[in-house]
């Protein structure tokens, strides 16, 4: 079946994840920019629509490009994916997930959550200004966890894997749905 993936990555973990599906799928995949100003006719060929972004503040960063559009696609398979610097299992993430798609959404798209990791040699000034906030307002906890969390997010790290990215595609081939 035709499938194109968007995506939107700043720091590279989430175009690598729709690299990944992309090749598994067989995909044409593209940027965010490079489809924005696309019309109708360019997305009818395809029968698998999947936007991949990243995590910023709890959100999926663009979602509101894909959801809009996902509204007039009910006849497609549809799924959304985030990539976060949480690992997948944080209640955090969980809490996330949830608020990613309303109820009527979940009834045609689905979301999943792919781990990505920090880069901070990636990363834009304002992105860097806002993580080094949040660095400092963890390391004012008391807790350990938090104290280890600011630690890593400090140095940077990668938690993904190419394994996250098999939910989607047995969701995109009709299996384990
Ligand atoms: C300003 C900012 C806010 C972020 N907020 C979250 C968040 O709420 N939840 C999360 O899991 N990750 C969050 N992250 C981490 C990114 O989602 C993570 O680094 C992701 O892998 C980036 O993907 P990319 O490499 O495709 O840009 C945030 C990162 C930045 C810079």
């Amino acid at each position: 079946m035709k499938t194109l993936v968007v995506y939107t990555s700043q720091t590279g973990f989430t175009k690598r994840y729709a690299k990944w599906l992309s090749d598994e799928m067989k995909a044409d995949m593209y940027d965010l920019k490079e489809v924005q100003k696309k019309d109708k006719s360019f997305y009818s060929e395809y029968e698998i629509i999947v936007y991949a972004g990243w995590a910023m503040a709890s959100k999926v960063v663009k979602a509101n490009w894909f959801l809009k559009k996902a509204a007039g696609w009910k006849d497609k398979k549809l799924a959304i994916i985030c990539v976060g610097g949480c690992p997948g299992d944080a209640p955090e993430c969980e809490a996330m997930m949830k608020t990613v798609l309303t109820e009527e959404q979940n009834s045609y798209i689905k979301a999943f959550y792919c781990q990505g990791g920090f880069n901070y040699d990636k990363m834009n000034t304002a992105s860097k200004l806002a993580m080094k906030m949040f660095i400092g307002s963890l390391k004012k906890k008391p807790d350990e966890k938090s104290q280890t969390m600011a630690e890593m997010i400090t140095k940077g790290y990668d938690i993904s894997d190419v394994k996250y990215i098999q939910p989607v595609v047995d969701y995109l081939r009709g299996e384990n749905v």
